[in-house]
């Protein structure tokens, strides 16, 4: 079945009941020293703004060249941002600061050992080693504007740099989470056709000095199978002049960057001016269906965007400390650790490590010792830190101005202590809701002009309009407690430009469900549809109630029922595998995998172990599925559709519902024992996207 086909058919027409939250408003400290205060910020970036509102961000930037068309809609749905602009994104991050901020720290590095110390590089290191390490990829590398770069790092200071280096080149990198597997590696290189691979040896997580280099030996193999072949891997060394790693490094293909940098001391590179619209960077995400897909980011508009929101809506003053707790594998990290923060001269935070290591105080040490004054994270964290040291927080003496969630959405509870506890009830929270896709965010409140309302993520951002759809693409009213596809009506400068090799795929997935008309080069015609669904409020917020296809949020990282899927299929003995969500107190969402086996085989723990093993290697331990249960036969439709629905109802208690048109309705009952044991368990009221998982499939 074709992605449209899924999105085509999928239910959103649900009615929802919830509490409305109270609101809560910012401090007047907070307002006084706040970046936008101006309520009239609305009216400056209203539709009938549209598009040269947005050269109020643009203008937040250096420009070697001034462009001369806000938005060029002759490709739709392929916008172009500020065209005929011409800039480079390093030195919008690191140069231009050079004047006034020198000696400023860019990045305050926290490795995850606690005896180890912190490092702090100041905007003028930063330069020093961009620069170096943008000469080295240049001369050795023999890296060029447009080339892809593959980066698969931890959380280290030379993740930034080596992202930055791509940029001063013009090259695009494509930075994979240093979590995922050396196969998932291997696949992003393949389809981003990079030819070099920036990797490290180890580092710390939760007290482990890990194996990493490894992973890239597995990723050149599956990418050589794949037809790309890389033919330089530069290793940095997560202590200098070591290599930690067991993997031997391969002579004439692994080079270790602190051997070859002794050639670049003292370097510079001019920066590259590029096109407002070149690619700046892949990021990949899952979908659907289908391989993970590239998503492809712009240099000036993607820059305007996540400087502009980093300054209205992170509220970031270059005096400021800011923490995002993200990795920067990720967007979050991406927009709101690197490129955002760096732009506006910001002093940026980086933690290696995982936030409970070596106890639950961790964090609010981190921000006691570097007095964090803005803050940034993902419900599951707050989960996390909530539930293993709820008083930990008052036993520091940090304060914050301003925080975060990002990810998923937040229960009201986990919400109220997360302002009450870690805000010490003096912060303001946003509740930004964005995608990989969208560069920057989507929904969140101006924290100093509207109240907060936990649970909620407040209304479009400045510039951003979204609107609520039912399938039939009538707009669902602001109050009318119904539940829609969430789309937003007009481009916006941080936008992905489409999917890398794949534009297809791009305008069927995001743009086909409600175009009004397909040869139209009028941007009205082509909402862009998100994935999510919600529900409005009467006052304008939305709340977003999760995804509508069947992707898994797990932890805030989105995973694909077709890729966990088939990574079980590769064991031997497993005929059929089905994935549904499984609500999880502290993840959100976690997988739980079911799967029948081919005839002559016997289930048992040893076919569990295997698969949990396969998703691992072929994809990550983030994937890792909760349980794995080997079902005598799937429930089916008598057109042989496996009914996720059903098993997603029976994984989390809640009501089956009808049964009886089923193929094999007998098997339900059979699988319910094995899940839930024998007697009849309560069952409960799940929410949205669990009752309707996987119902278009
Ligand atoms: C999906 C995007 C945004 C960067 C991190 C995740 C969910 C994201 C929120 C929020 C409720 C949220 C959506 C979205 N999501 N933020 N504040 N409230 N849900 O990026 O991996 O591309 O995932 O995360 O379902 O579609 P991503």
């Amino acid at each position: 079945m074709s992605e449209e086909e899924i999105i085509q058919s999928s239910e959103a027409q649900i009615a929802v009941h919830w509490k409305e939250e109270e609101y809560i408003y910012p401090s007047a400290q907070f307002i006084a020293q706040a970046n936008m205060t101006e309520p009239h910020v609305y009216e400056r970036f209203s539709l009938e703004c549209f598009p040269e509102c947005f050269k109020e961000y643009a203008d937040m930037l250096t420009w070697y060249q001034y462009w001369h068309t806000t938005l060029d809609t002759s490709d739709a749905p392929c916008w172009k941002w500020f065209v005929g602009g011409r800039i480079n994104v390093c030195f919008n991050c690191v140069d231009r600061h050079l004047p006034r901020n020198k000696n400023k720290a860019a990045i305050l590095y926290v490795p995850e050992p606690e005896d180890e110390p912190h490092v702090a590089l100041t905007y003028q290191e930063l330069y020093v080693r961009v620069n170096e390490f943008a000469a080295l990829l240049k001369e050795f590398a023999e890296i060029k504007a447009g080339d892809r770069i593959t980066i698969h790092m931890p959380m280290v200071p030379e993740l930034p740099i080596t992202m930055l280096a791509c940029a001063r080149l013009g090259a695009i990198h494509s930075v994979v989470f240093g979590g995922f597997s050396g196969k998932a590696c291997g696949e992003r290189i393949a389809d981003s056709g990079s030819r070099v691979l920036v990797t490290m040896d180890g580092y710390y997580r939760n007290g482990k000095l890990l194996e990493h280099k490894e992973k890239a030996d597995t990723a050149l193999e599956v990418a050589q199978e794949k037809g790309q072949a890389v033919d330089k891997v530069l290793v940095w060394s997560r202590y200098r002049g070591k290599y930690v790693s067991k993997a031997p490094m391969v002579k004439d293909r692994d080079y270790l960057v602190g051997d070859l940098l002794k050639d670049y001391v003292g370097k510079r590179v001019d920066p590259v001016s590029v096109p407002a619209e070149a690619p700046l960077f892949l990021m990949y995400t899952s979908g659907t269906t289908g391989s993970p897909k590239g998503c492809q980011h712009s240099t000036g508009g993607y820059l305007a965007y996540v400087t502009g929101t980093s300054k209205y809506v992170q509220d970031i003053h270059p005096e400021d400390v800011y923490w995002c707790m993200a990795d920067i594998g990720w967007i979050t990290g991406h927009s709101y650790i690197v490129y955002g923060p760096l732009a506006l001269a910001a002093t940026s935070v980086m933690y290696e490590g995982v936030p409970t290591y070596p106890d639950v105080g961790r964090p609010w040490r981190i921000a006691e010792q570097l007095d964090v004054n803005i803050f940034h994270t993902a419900p599951t964290t707050i989960r996390m830190l909530r539930k293993a040291g709820p008083d930990e927080p008052q036993k520091y003496n940090y304060h914050f101005k301003h925080m975060t969630t990002v990810g998923e959405p937040i229960e009201p509870e986990v919400w109220q202590w997360y302002y009450q506890a870690v805000g010490k009830g003096e912060a303001v929270i946003v509740d930004t809701w964005w995608q990989t896709e969208t560069g920057g965010f989507l929904c969140s409140t101006m924290p100093a002009i509207e109240p907060m309302k936990a649970g909620s993520a407040g209304p479009g951002v400045p510039g951003v309009h979204p609107v609520i759809y039912d399938e039939d693409g009538n707009e669902v009213e602001a109050g009318s407690a119904k539940a829609g596809n969430i789309c937003i009506r007009n481009p916006w400068p941080g936008a992905f430009q489409t999917i890398w090799g794949d534009r297809e795929r791009y305008v069927s997935t995001y743009y086909a469900k409600y175009c009004k008309n397909k040869g139209s080069k009028d941007w009205r015609d082509w909402p862009y549809f998100t994935g999510d669904g919600a529900v409005q409020s009467q006052d304008g917020y939305f709340r977003i109630l999760g995804r509508v296809d069947d992707v898994i949020n797990v932890a805030g990282h989105r995973l694909g029922t077709k890729e966990l899927e088939s990574a079980s299929l590769t064991v031997q003995e497993v005929a059929e595998a089905a994935v549904v969500p499984l609500a999880d107190e502290l993840k959100g969402r976690i997988p739980d995998m079911y799967v029948s086996l081919k005839p002559g085989y016997e289930a048992g723990q040893e076919i569990e172990g295997k698969v949990v093993k396969a998703i691992e290697t072929i994809i990550g331990k983030m994937a890792r599925p909760k349980h794995v249960y080997v079902v005598p036969d799937m429930p089916k439709t008598r057109s042989g559709k496996i009914m996720r629905r059903v098993l997603a109802a029976i994984s989390n208690t809640m009501d089956i519902g009808d049964v009886t048109t089923l193929a094999n309705p007998e098997i339900v009952e059979e699988i319910r024992k094995m899940v839930q044991g024998e007697g009849v368990v309560a069952t409960k009221e799940g929410s949205e996207d669990l009752k309707h998982f996987g119902e278009e499939g």
